[in-house]
């Protein structure tokens, strides 16, 4: 069972890192800071830099003798029994435009696994945390509210959300080929531009499914806890359970015709683009 003064610990972490990420956007974001990493579409700004030199420096300074992989600095797997995972800004192409949808993650994992999730969300003050065994819930004012996933469960009543990883290579086209073809057979497919608020939604049942290639611990490891406890389920391209390495990730309400549609359709996209087959794309 995990000790709430390192949960509360956690909390408090990231919501400090948020007030530090909304000064920094209220002072005006220093445009001359920002920096590419794989190209133009992959950014890094003072603000990610600042609020992860803030966590760290708590981190270390609490917890010595805990493993640390964050974004910006220590991307490399520890392999420590207890393991703290930081993206201490989730969305920033979001937050360098202006854009309200980004959040501040961090998750602790016990020998692999991660059992405490949070993710902060600055603009609205709104903190998602969820203890393995102690349900996912939103934080809100001074309200705690208990999510559960959406009982959604045909594709036509579901709304998705997609992400595009950094690197834009060729298999891009399958990307676009799987969102168009779940485009037409859902209500609508969402491209958000954070994982840990677009994982928020689905364990809070405002989304019923979210799949993404390319996603890295830090992005989904807090999210991973509030949506099993929020009743749904991770699952990976191929079927197999979600693990700190996962390359691929549905994230789902749990409902199988949504998991399984979402898993047929990426399997389809790959072939058929490897077939160099036209797709088809129409409401059914
Ligand atoms: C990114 C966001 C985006 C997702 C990317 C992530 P960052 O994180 O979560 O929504 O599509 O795969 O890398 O770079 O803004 O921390
Ligand atoms: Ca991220
Ligand atoms: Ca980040």
């Amino acid at each position: 069972m995990l000790d709430n003064g390192i949960r509360d610990f956690a909390i408090d972490l990231a919501q400090r890192a948020g007030d530090l990420l909304l000064g920094i956007r209220e002072r005006g974001l220093n445009q001359e800071t920002i920096r590419q990493k794989l190209g133009h579409f992959d950014i890094v700004t003072e603000a990610d830099l600042a609020s992860e030199r803030f966590i760290l420096s708590e981190l270390h300074a609490a917890f010595p003798h805990y493993g640390i992989i964050s974004e910006e600095t220590n991307q490399r797997f520890s392999d420590a029994e207890w393991v703290w995972i930081v993206d201490p800004l989730d969305g920033t192409t979001n937050f360098s435009h202006g854009l309200p949808i980004y959040g501040v993650n961090i998750a602790l994992a016990h020998n692999g696994c991660p059992i405490l999730g949070v993710t902060f969300e600055p603009v609205n003050n709104r903190t998602y945390w969820a203890v393995r065994g102690q349900g996912a819930w939103r934080r809100e004012a001074n309200t705690e509210t208990r999510l559960h996933v959406s009982g959604i469960n045909e594709l036509r009543a579901a709304v998705l959300a997609t992400g595009f990883q950094y690197a834009r290579t060729d298999a891009g086209r399958v990307r676009y080929t799987e969102f168009a073809i779940l485009d037409s057979l859902s209500q609508s497919v969402r491209r958000l531009g954070a994982a840990s608020m677009t994982m928020a939604w689905v364990a809070s049942g405002n989304l019923e499914a979210y799949w993404e290639s390319g996603l890295k611990p830090w992005d989904f490891a807090p999210g991973w806890v509030m949506v099993e406890e929020a009743g749904g389920l991770l699952t990976q391209y191929d079927g197999e359970p979600a693990n700190l390495a996962s390359t691929t990730l549905i994230i789902s309400n749990g409902q199988p015709a949504i998991r399984e549609a979402i898993e047929r359709t990426i399997a389809d996209a790959a072939a058929r683009i490897a077939a160099g087959t036209p797709t088809e794309v129409g409401h059914a």
